[in-house]
């Protein structure tokens, strides 16, 4: 019984309390930035931050295939009963189809794809896996590389460590760095590669670069691990993808963690799938039994709507043609911002170049300006990037370039 004139519930000055040994964290490197910039109130204010894509108004839009198909889905919809740790069985094959393209036939029986929460979701389910298979794997990671990459697959106890990726001078790839890194690292090292619209840098791997990777991949024995979160944002569905298809050919094993967020506009549903190619149909049915029992323990099952959307999408021709169509417009729209955001900072700094915009691929490419001037770009201009200077182009439309750029160009040395 609780003492005289204590409360029930309440607990005694000197009980050890559970919680009080946190202490609150930071705000999240992207996230904290857009909680940032709803509490500003200066109406003209630019959000340049979190990785969605915007049309003309500023608006993420749901795409008319998947609005379409949810309609469908609803009206038809006669259970919710539950689907299983590997989701939408339909979902898992259509996912794996438009990543691999042509390959996905001839490989199906090596493949195992299980639908996760997001593509984050399939990040640290691959992560979960390799650890299941070897506690003493090394996943090698790009500098740098998007905010949530580490802590997402760090979390599972594997240890990470780097490769060199981007070069601030050239704004590209430091090829010559990276494949030279790649080729020291030991069988078995897993290596984390970004497919397309490299997060944050926008600095891609060129064609034969990424052959140069499947050569060194092969010949070291190495463990690619492709994140695809931008399929269809950078080029096109088929070129995005290039790269990934080149590796998957070759190898024996490899994982690829997929978010369907950008491409269908479905952020908020939460849908994803890993897919993971096994050196034979035996060891792809292994896989799927710890896949399972991977989300099983984390989770238990991935939410049912967004997934089932985009079976539905991806399986009927006319949706598919329009999504893709509207996919299409939105890569056309990046590459155009890019190209206006460019030639607006030209315009007030004729002394620099700033080609490199252009010839970035998806929603981000890096301000090269150190963070105490992106203070003042948030703080004075109302223009909000993330700390490291990672833009998200998406975010700049005809009615503000100009301010963008003004402010960008001022702070400039
Ligand atoms: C981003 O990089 O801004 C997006 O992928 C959103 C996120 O979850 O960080």
């Amino acid at each position: 019984m609780a003492p005289c004139g204590m409360m029930r519930g309440q607990p005694r000055e000197t009980e050890p309390r559970m919680f009080d040994s946190l202490e609150s964290l930071p705000p999240d490197p992207i996230l904290g930035v857009t909680a940032a910039f709803r509490r500003d109130e200066f109406p003209h204010k630019v959000d340049l931050g979190v990785g969605v894509y915007r049309d003309q108004a500023g608006n993420t839009p749901v795409p008319t295939a998947v609005h379409e198909a949810e309609q469908l889905l609803i009206a038809g919809q006669s259970t919710k009963t539950y689907v299983g740790p590997h989701g939408n069985a339909e979902f898992n094959e259509r996912i794996a189809e438009l990543a691999l393209g042509p390959l996905a036939r001839s490989l199906r029986p090596r493949i195992s794809s299980i639908q996760t929460v997001g593509g984050c979701g399939a990040l640290r389910l691959g992560a979960e896996l390799i650890r299941a298979a070897d506690a003493e794997a090394v996943i090698h990671v790009s500098t740098p590389t998007w905010a949530n990459h580490e802590p997402l697959v760090g979390s599972s106890g594997l240890e990470l460590q780097r490769y060199p990726y981007y070069d601030p001078t050239t704004r590209g790839v430091d090829f010559a760095r990276m494949s030279e890194r790649l080729a020291q690292l030991p069988a078995g090292a897993v290596v984390l590669l970004q497919a397309c619209c490299h997060n944050p840098t926008g600095a891609d791997l060129a064609p034969d670069q990424w052959r140069s990777v499947a050569d060194i991949v092969e010949r070291r024995g190495l463990l690619p691990f492709v994140d695809l979160a931008y399929q269809g944002l950078g080029s096109d569905l088929e070129s995005d993808a290039g790269g990934l298809r080149g590796l998957a050919e070759r190898v024996p094993e490899m994982l690829l963690a997929i978010s369907c967020s950008k491409n269908f506009g479905m952020y908020r549903e939460r849908v994803g799938a890993l897919v993971v190619l096994g050196s034979s149909p035996a060891a792809a049915a292994a896989v799927a039994t710890h896949q399972a029992r991977t989300a099983r323990r984390m989770y238990s099952m991935p939410p049912d709507h967004g997934a089932a959307v985009v079976a539905r999408v991806l399986g009927d021709p006319r949706l598919r043609a329009s999504w893709v169509e509207e996919l299409g417009a939105m890569a056309a729209r990046i590459n155009s911002l890019r190209e206006l955001l460019a030639n607006s900072l030209a315009a007030c700094r004729p002394d620099r170049d700033f080609s490199w915009i252009v010839r970035h691929r998806g929603m981000f490419s890096l301000l090269p300006l150190p963070e105490a001037a992106l203070a003042t770009l948030r703080e004075r201009h109302h223009v909000y990037s993330l700390s490291d200077g990672r833009i998200n182009v998406a975010g700049i439309s005809v009615d503000n370039v100009e301010r963008v750029a003004d402010a960008v160009a001022s702070l400039l040395h």
